[in-house]
C-alpha cells in the first residue's frame, strides 16, 4: 500500500544554507533506503513537504520529524492512501523562496506571501508539483529572499 503525507511547519530558528544541505542531505539518504520520495518548498520561516511511500515508514518518519527541533509547529494536510507517487523519481526534491514562486502561489489560491498552515490538500500538492525541483540546493541567494 502506498500513502502520501503532506505538512507545514515553521522554522525553530534563521536558516541559512547549510542548515538546509544537511536537512536534505540527511533526508535525501535516508529517504533512498526507505523507498520513500517527495518534495519540500522553503520559504522565508515556513516548510511545506510531501512525502510518499509505504504509511508505516510514513508514520514512523513524521514521528522523528515530530522530535526535530529545527522547525516546529508541525501541522499535517492530508495524510492519504494513494494509487500512484507523483514524485517518484525524487528522494526528496526541493524549492527556496522566490519572488517568482508568488505567482504560482496565487494561481493555486494561496496568498502572496506564503503561509501554508492555510493551504487546502489539493493546493498545497499543486504549489509542490509547480515548485519542486528534484536537484540539489537552489543557489544560495534565494534563501535570503
Ligand atoms: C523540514 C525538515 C524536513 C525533513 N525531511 C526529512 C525526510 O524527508 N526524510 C528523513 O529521513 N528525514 C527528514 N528530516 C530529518 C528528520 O527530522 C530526522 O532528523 C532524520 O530522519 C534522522 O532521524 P534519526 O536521527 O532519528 O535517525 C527532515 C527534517 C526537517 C527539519
Amino acid at each position: 500500500m502506498l500513502a502520501q503525507l503532506i505538512y507545514a511547519s515553521e522554522a525553530s530558528a534563521p536558516m541559512g544554507v547549510g542548515d538546509i544541505e544537511g536537512i536534505l542531505k540527511t533526508a535525501r539518504r535516508k529517504n533512498r533506503l526507505l523507498d520513500l520520495t517527495g518534495t519540500l518548498l522553503f520559504d522565508r520561516q515556513f516548510f511545506l513537504q510531501v512525502i510518499e511511500g509505504d504509511p508505516q515508514q510514513l508514520s514512523d518518519l513524521y514521528a522523528r520529524l515530530v522530535a526535530d527541533n529545527r522547525h516546529k509547529r508541525l501541522k499535517i494536510i492530508q495524510f492519504d492512501e494513494i494509487s500512484e507517487r507523483r514524485f517518484g523519481d525524487w528522494s526528496m526534491g526541493f524549492a527556496a523562496a522566490s519572488t517568482s514562486h508568488q505567482q504560482v502561489y496565487l494561481q493555486h489560491g494561496a496568498t502572496r506571501l506564503f503561509d501554508p498552515y492555510h493551504l487546502s490538500a489539493s493546493a498545497a500538492l499543486g504549489i509542490l508539483r509547480a515548485l519542486g525541483n528534484p536537484g540539489a540546493l537552489d543557489t544560495a541567494d534565494k534563501l535570503a529572499a
